[in-house]
C-alpha cells in the first residue's frame, strides 16, 4: 500500500527524514537526488538505524591498496557498528542472511489519485446511551 510521507522540499539533497508508515518507523535519505528508504532497525539488537553514519567504504586488494568506492553507500548502526548497504539492505558481513528492510521510495507528480476513502467503524447507541466503537 502506498503512503504520502511527505513533500521532496522537505527533503533536500544530504538529508534524511525519519517517517512512521504502519506502525514502523522508516528513515528516508536523499543521497545526491537519488532516495532510499530503510527500516529504522537494526536487525542485530533494535538499535535505530537511520541515525547512523552513511558513508562509501574503502576497498583494498592488499597492502597500500584502497579505493574508495562511490557505488556503495554504506549506514553504519551507532551501536555496534554493523553496516549496511542503503541501496540493497543488505549487510557488509553477511550480505545473504543479515539484511535490513528496504522500501521502494518515489516521487510523485503531485497529482494525487483518488476517490480516497477514510476507514470507518460501525458505532452504537447503547441503553446508558454511551458511544461504543468497534476497532
Ligand atoms: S544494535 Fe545495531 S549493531 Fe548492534
Amino acid at each position: 500500500m502506498r503512503h504520502v510521507v511527505g513533500t521532496i522540499d522537505e527533503l533536500p539533497p544530504g538529508t534524511r527524514k525519519l517517517v512512521t508508515v504502519g506502525g514502523r518507523s522508516i528513515g528516508i535519505f536523499n543521497v545526491d537526488g537519488e532516495l532510499y528508504a530503510v527500516r529504522n532497525l537494526c536487525p542485530h539488537q533494535g538499535a535505530q538505524l537511520c541515525a547512523g553514519e552513511l558513508f562509501g567504504p574503502l576497498h583494498s586488494d592488499g597492502p597500500g591498496d584502497y579505493r574508495y568506492s562511490a557505488e556503495q553507500l554504506m549506514l553504519r548502526c551507532p551501536w555496534h557498528g554493523w553496516e549496511f548497504d542503503l541501496r540493497t539492505g543488505r549487510s557488509w558481513f553477511d550480505p545473504e542472511k543479515t539484511r535490513v528492510k528496504r522500501y521502494e521510495v518515489t516521487v510523485g507528480d503531485g497529482r494525487r489519485e483518488g476517490p480516497y476513502v477514510v476507514e470507518t467503524y460501525p458505532v452504537e447507541s447503547g441503553p446508558g446511551r454511551e458511544i461504543v466503537i468497534d476497532v
